[in-house]
């Protein structure tokens, strides 16, 4: 009948990797790598190599949010009823070429409404804002369809407020 022999140099071999593979599940090693491993034989690690992008929900102003057009590359943030997108993915719709760029870094609130992207659907940044209430209800309703379609597809990443409300 086979039974457990230490002697045998096969089950001394097995018994010491159990033990050691034992202690290193109980004592794992936590010293952190001293750069990044970028390959798989640097070992795996539970830390992505960037932290990934946060994006911080922040009050803006007409005049705080109005850098925010991508013209320079950056970020590009449009406000909808109040509720400030950040549309940066969306920088060919947006960016300096896109055919909606006049909304970047404004209250796009009344163009969404109407459906248009004239400049005369904007509030002058220095002005208080749109209070939008000659808008008809399918103007609304259209507003809200737009208010819908962006919540779905980007980040919600502030609200507008008044200029000297901050
Ligand atoms: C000449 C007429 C127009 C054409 C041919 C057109 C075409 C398009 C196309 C192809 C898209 C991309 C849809 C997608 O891939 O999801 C789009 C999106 C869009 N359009 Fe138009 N459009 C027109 C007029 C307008 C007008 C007048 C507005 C004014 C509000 C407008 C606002 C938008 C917005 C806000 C988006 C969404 C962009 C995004 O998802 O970030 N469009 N349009
Ligand atoms: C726009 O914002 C106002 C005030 O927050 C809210 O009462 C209204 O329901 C919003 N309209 C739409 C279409 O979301």
């Amino acid at each position: 009948m086979p039974s457990f022999d230490l002697g045998s140099p096969v089950n001394t071999a097995l018994l010491l990797y159990i033990l050691y593979s034992v202690q290193r599940i109980l004592f794992p090693i936590t010293s952190s790598p001293k750069s990044t491993p970028n390959e798989f034989k640097a070992g795996y690690s539970w830390m992505p190599k960037a932290h990934p992008p946060t994006v911080l929900f922040k009050t803006y102003t007409p005049k705080t949010l109005e850098p925010f057009s991508g013209q320079d590359g950056g970020r590009i943030l449009l406000a909808i009823n109040g509720t400030v997108f950040d549309v940066t993915a969306g920088r060919n719709f947006y960016g300096p070429n896109g055919m909606y760029g006049n909304f970047a870094g404004r209250d796009a609130s009344r163009g969404m409404a109407k459906q248009s992207f004239d400049l005369e659907m904007l509030t002058p940044v220095d002005q208080p804002l749109d209070k939008l209430e000659d808008l008809q209800n399918d103007e609304i309703d259209n507003m809200k369809g737009w208010i819908d379609h962006f919540s779905n597809k980007y980040i919600v990443c502030g609200k507008l407020v008044e200029n000297d409300a901050i």
